[in-house]
């Protein structure tokens, strides 16, 4: 963790170019969509603020096709990755919400290649929204920021990035957490051998797997750094607000972290 912080990513506003929609077919500028609308390949969500935008990339030296998010400056800092494991060939990939209220991911042959999968019995009229915080939620309420009746969100189905307002999951009765997986190659997101995560045991720690085996280790949580990493003192908790919250009703703690302001582009 320690190597990733000094590198946030820091940026200039760009003005976005709004094109005309059809009815049914979402363009640049739109941060939400609705039971009907699809999001094909070449078309972006973009949040509010115009901070993360949301839609097919193929990574560097590769065509294969996936859904994702990244900070709109770059096209190379992806977030989230939805079909890590189920790759499109051919630029007819499309997002929609299914009739059970899920979103869901086709490819050019209307072969579902991944699904937010919430097992209930209707969804019934969701809308999921690309929000500032680069958290896609798939709610029953529009209301921005409200959590009531969220069904699901990126943020607590994560690939490999940490974001601020992200939280990690930490209860000894869960036991080791791999929140993160790193990509397999710089050109493929599928998982790859390495995980980042928290063992809860005898003081809170994060560690870095490879398969099962612990590769490092960041020494416990003292409550205002771990042990074993030097100079974090200097840079996380005091800049960055990282931190453990008080146990909720089930025992769970949540490692945190905040930037002031989303535009700071911050990630682990
Ligand atoms: C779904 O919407 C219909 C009306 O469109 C309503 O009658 C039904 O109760 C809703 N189901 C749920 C689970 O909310
Ligand atoms: C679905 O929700 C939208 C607003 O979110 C509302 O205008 C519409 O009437 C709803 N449709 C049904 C069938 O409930
Ligand atoms: C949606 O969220 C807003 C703001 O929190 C709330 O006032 C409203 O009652 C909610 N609507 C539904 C249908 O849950
Ligand atoms: C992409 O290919 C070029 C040329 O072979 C190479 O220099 C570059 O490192 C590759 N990038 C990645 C991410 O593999
Ligand atoms: C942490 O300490 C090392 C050695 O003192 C130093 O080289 C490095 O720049 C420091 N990192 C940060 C982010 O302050
Ligand atoms: C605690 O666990 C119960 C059962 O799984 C769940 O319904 C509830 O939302 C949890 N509470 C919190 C604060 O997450
Ligand atoms: C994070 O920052 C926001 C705005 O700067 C603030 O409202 C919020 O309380 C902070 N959260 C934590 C956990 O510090």
């Amino acid at each position: 963790m320690e190597t990733n912080i000094d590198n946030p990513v820091f940026v200039l506003l760009v003005l976005s170019i709004f094109l005309l929609c059809s009815l049914v077919r979402i363009c640049d500028g739109v941060d939400i969509i609705r039971q009907g609308q699809t999001v094909r390949d070449g078309d972006t969500l973009v949040s509010e603020a115009e901070i993360f935008k949301l839609g097919f990339f193929s990574p560097e030296n590769s065509t294969l096709r996936f859904l994702g998010i990244w900070y709109k400056v770059d096209v190379k800092a992806v977030v989230w990755v939805a079909n890590r494991n189920n790759p499109i060939s051919g630029n007819n990939g499309a997002l929609r919400i299914g009739v059970d209220g899920n979103l869901v991911v086709f490819d050019g042959n209307n072969n579902l290649v991944w699904s937010s999968n919430v097992l209930r019995f209707s969804l019934n009229n969701t809308t999921v929204i690309l929000q500032n915080s680069g958290n896609f939620m798939l709610s029953s309420n529009e209301s921005i920021g409200d959590t009531n009746g969220v069904h699901w969100q990126s943020f607590n189905n994560p690939t490999d990035t940490f974001l601020p307002g992200m939280r990690v999951q930490v209860n000894s009765a869960i036991g080791e957490y791999h929140a993160f997986t790193a990509w397999k190659s710089a050109n493929g997101p599928s998982p790859g051998n390495y995980a980042v995560g928290v063992d809860p045991h005898r003081g809170p720690q994060i560690i870095i797997w490879d398969h099962m085996k612990r590769r490092w280790r960041s020494g416990q949580w003292n409550s205002v750094i771990f042990t074993g990493v030097s100079n974090m003192s200097n840079i996380a908790s005091f800049l960055y607000g990282f931190k453990l919250s008080q146990p909720d009703e089930n025992r769970t703690q949540y490692f945190t972290y905040n930037s002031s302001k989303p535009s700071d582009l911050l990630r682990f």
